[in-house]
């Protein structure tokens, strides 16, 4: 960051503020080296600067209304109990179940880490995809419990016969079946249908967890919530998030929806703690629909115009139902990732074992202008570009 600073500050602020300000080359202001700032003091935030698209946030933040509702919970700070805006049974109202059905968590995040433990044991086995969102297999690997790891398709699509299949095999030991649902970091669907095969498929006392973080960008009508199946009795935990549709990732709210006897169990290995701004946020964001259909149309937008560039140029571009998707760079995208981050763009990380793909986050118009600005430098001649840059 300091490097960043000087750099710009007395190298390229210097010739910029020539060049922008119209100050003349000769200039006193113009020749102007100043000593750098003692510790301290940051003139600017360089996270500010940076075109954000490494994480699939909204990057617009919450809406107006819920701003106001957040603003005014300030006066909560100082209570454990409080009004909390009834998010809890809000939530279970959004969904038709009851509050028993619900549990909620400092971001999905949580809810995810808290199942992991509740319903594995040592040694015993969460079965999924690869890739796909790891906390899951993060939190079994905490407990020494195994992950079963499974390719995808050459589509990108879930092998849901292959889970099937390797649930069955495994039975005895398996505590937990994972699908993220469209999946991170693909933005491909599971079908309604598939998730149904799967659920009729596999012992019923196994638990399937579906993580439908990205549920509201979804337009593919094959897709549906599984909430439905917790109606029906089945030992399904869905899980659902305020951080990306509703811009709350910083505020941390989650939660997961599942039989009263799951939401039990998890109970035990929860905190609990969701801060009194994010209960009125999100208690507010439930009921703005205008606001969630404005991020959805908007992110949308932009998604399908910057896939549409990439593919103009010859690029492999995964087709996603999510605010990101992929797109492969024919090299290492750790490399690409390096050349955008000296250009203050941040991409997604790696996915193993898909290399040599760049997961993009949609960002603000801007940010995507600037993303595919940056692009056009890095691979100069479209996909038969191989200079390193
Ligand atoms: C698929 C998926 N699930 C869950 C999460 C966790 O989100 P949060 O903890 O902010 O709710 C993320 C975050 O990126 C995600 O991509």
């Amino acid at each position: 960051m300091k490097t960043r600073f000087s750099r710009r500050h007395f190298v390229g602020g210097a010739a910029a503020a020539v060049g922008a300000l119209g100050l003349r080359p000769n200039s006193a202001l113009a020749a102007l080296r100043l000593p750098p700032p003692p510790p301290g003091v940051v003139p600017a935030d360089p996270y500010d600067d940076l075109a954000k698209l490494a994480s699939n946030e909204n990057p617009y933040g919450p809406s107006e209304k819920m701003l106001e509702a957040m603003n005014a919970a300030w006066k909560y700070s100082n209570r454990y109990g409080y009004p909390d805006g009834d998010i809890h049974e809000k939530i279970a109202e959004h969904h038709g179940v009851g509050t028993g059905n619900i549990i909620m968590n400092a971001g999905s995040g949580e809810t995810l880490r808290v199942a992991g433990i509740a319903f594995l044991r040592h040694e015993e086995k969460v079965i999924g995809v690869e890739p796909t969102f790891t906390t899951v297999y993060r939190a079994a690997s905490g407990i020494d419990a195994d992950v079963i790891e499974r390719s995808l398709l050459p589509d990108y699509t879930q092998d849901i016969d292959d889970l099937i299949r390797v649930t069955k095999r495994n039975y005895r030991d398996v505590g937990l079946v994972y699908v993220c649902n469209p999946n991170n970091p693909t933005g491909v669907v599971v079908p309604d249908s598939d998730i149904r095969h799967l659920l009729d498929n596999i012992p019923e006392d196994i638990p399937v967890l579906i993580d439908e973080a990205y549920h509201h960008f979804v337009q593919d009508p094959a897709y549906a919530t599984a909430v439905p199946y917790i109606k029906e009795g089945r030992k399904v935990l869905v899980t659902r998030t305020f951080s990306k549709i509703y811009g709350m990732a910083g505020l941390r709210l989650g939660y997961g929806i599942a039989p009263e006897e799951m939401i039990d169990q998890m109970r035990t290995y929860a905190t609990g703690s969701v801060n009194a701004l994010a209960r009125w946020g999100a208690a507010t964001a439930l009921e703005d629909p205008g606001y969630e259909e404005w991020v959805r149309e908007t992110t949308i937008a932009l998604r399908d115009a910057t896939m549409t560039e990439l593919r103009d140029q010859g690029f492999e571009v995964i087709p996603s139902e999510c605010n990101f998707f992929m797109v492969h760079t024919g090299r290492p995208a750790s490399e690409v990732r390096a050349a955008f981050r000296r250009r203050d763009v941040a991409v997604g990380r790696d996915f193993p074992p898909m290399l040599d793909y760049l997961r993009v986050s949609i960002g603000t118009e801007d940010e995507m202008k600037r993303f595919m600005a940056g692009w056009n430098e890095i691979f100069p001649d479209g996909m038969t570009a191989t200079g390193r840059r």
